[in-house]
């Protein structure tokens, strides 16, 4: 390897660097806090909850704290998820698994703003979340 080889490789490793320094200090607007469905069960009692229950977000407007945990959970046979479309993580969207019934599933509002969801498979199903 050349010196000038070597200089382009050193560059490039500094790039890759700096960019995966700068993608882990961004902080996303909403976190995943649970990686998978999880059962319904360990939610924790005190919990903000949507339940979502006759093809609805049961509490279709909700206003949280920066910084809250949001659970939802599906109360019916139907499976249903919540999908975020864009603006969330990195400017992209989120969609979450699909819920059986007495399946939770968690999200961390780490920005203010309003964000607007629905179930990726029924659209028509609409929730907001207004964080303050
Ligand atoms: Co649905």
């Amino acid at each position: 390897m050349n010196s000038a080889m070597k200089a382009r490789s050193m560059l490039a490793a500094l790039l890759l660097a700096a960019t995966a320094a700068s993608g882990a200090m961004a902080q996303d607007k909403i976190s995943v806090t649970t990686e998978a469905a999880v059962a319904a069960s360990e939610v924790p009692a005190d919990a903000i909850v949507v339940e979502i229950d006759k093809l609805k977000y049961q509490t279709p407007d909700l206003t949280v704290k920066v910084g809250d945990t949001v659970y939802w959970v599906n109360k019916e046979a139907m499976p249903h998820n919540v999908e975020f479309v864009k603006g969330v993580v990195n400017e992209g969207g989120l969609k979450g698994p699909m819920l059986k019934r007495d399946e939770a599933y968690s999200i961390t509002f780490n920005e203010a703003g309003s964000f607007n969801y629905h179930c990726t498979p029924h659209p028509f199903m609409r929730g907001k979340v207004t964080v303050e």
